[in-house]
């Protein structure tokens, strides 16, 4: 982002006028007393909506009306791009340059500017004070590439699916003092594929509901004279009754671990019984301790000893030595 300086020259006083001092009324209304900063980006806008333009003794007047550091107002208005911190055209011209804009034909609008008004920059008006035009990022109307922002008093208004021809015509209808429509040039609505009456999905039958299937909702409650009412789904609690009732065994006893279980007659002596409350604290007991998580040690770690290097083997001798 390039350095943003107020203008060197710059006006004596700044007031806002009756018109915009209803809206900065409203503005001040939206806040409490010791919250007033917050409005400092609105009130900055209407003092540029107003003038054209931000000058300094706007930017005081702003920190007088919010209690605000004049400094503090200075920061938001020099930070923000779409505050104009010297005089521009009646009408900035914003050309998206970026990829998209750029590949369907940014440089052919940027070539209109340029023959029409002049060099780039906000600060570049043309001479009959109407026009100025800067080069912006992104605006976000990418499917209706290339585009532009035109920025006056009324507000800020896109035109796009623009041609040389066409930004030429409403330079001309701005200069004239026309009206000129906002939106696509084309006539399309919005984004909409470009032929007219074009869909996407062509079958009537995807529209016209025909195509649907009734379907009964598993849980709905019947409520027409004599249709059969659905049975209420029993309520599954447990994950262990949602599977045994997917599987239809509902009341079907579960199956022994092991075949020595298998084998084991059903009233065997030695099976421990289920209900015995000496043998299930005991259980508890067992489960509580084998989860709880073992005390980290205090004992600082002891450096193992040094390995001592293993001694060199020397080459056995030979015979004749
Ligand atoms: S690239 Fe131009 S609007 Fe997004």
């Amino acid at each position: 982002m390039s350095v943003r300086r107020l203008a060197e020259v710059q006006p004596e006083s700044f007031a806002f006028s009756k018109a915009s001092e209803e809206k900065v009324a409203f503005w001040l209304n939206k806040y409490p007393d010791d919250r007033k900063a917050s409005a400092v980006i609105p009130l900055l806008w209407l003092a540029q909506k107003q003038d054209g333009w931000v000058c300094e003794p706007a930017i005081r007047e702003i920190a007088t009306r919010l209690d605000m550091p004049f400094i503090r107002v200075y920061e938001v208005a020099t930070f923000y791009t779409m505050f104009n911190l010297e005089p521009v055209g009646e009408h900035l011209i914003q050309v998206c340059g970026t990829t998209p804009c750029w590949l369907r034909g940014a440089d052919d609008l940027k070539a209109v500017c340029e023959t029409r008004i002049g060099k780039k920059g906000r600060g570049n008006v043309s001479a009959d004070g109407k026009f100025s035009w800067e080069e912006v990022e992104c605006l976000g109307a990418c499917s209706n590439a290339p585009m532009v922002q035109i920025a006056n008093a009324d507000g800020d208004y896109y035109y796009e699916d623009l041609t040389a021809e066409a930004l030429e015509k409403i330079l001309d209808d701005l200069a004239a003092g026309k009206q000129v429509e906002t939106g696509p040039v084309t006539g399309r609505k919005a984004s909409e594929p470009t032929k007219a009456k074009q869909k996407v999905l062509v079958e009537e039958s995807l529209f016209d509901g025909s195509r649907a299937e009734k379907i009964t909702l598993p849980n709905a409650v019947s409520s027409g004279e004599g249709e059969t009412p659905e049975p209420k789904a029993k309520r599954v609690t447990s994950e262990r009754e949602k599977t045994q009732a997917q599987s239809g065994k509902a009341t079907a006893k579960p199956a022994p671990r092991d075949k020595k279980e298998a084998d084991k007659p059903a009233g065997s002596p030695k099976a421990p019984k289920k209900s015995d409350p000496a043998g299930k604290e005991k259980d508890e007991a067992v489960k509580k301790t084998s989860s709880k998580k073992p005390a980290p040690s205090r004992q600082r770690p002891v450096n193992p000893a040094p390995k001592k290097p293993a001694p060199k083997r020397s080459a056995p001798k030979k015979k004749d030595e």
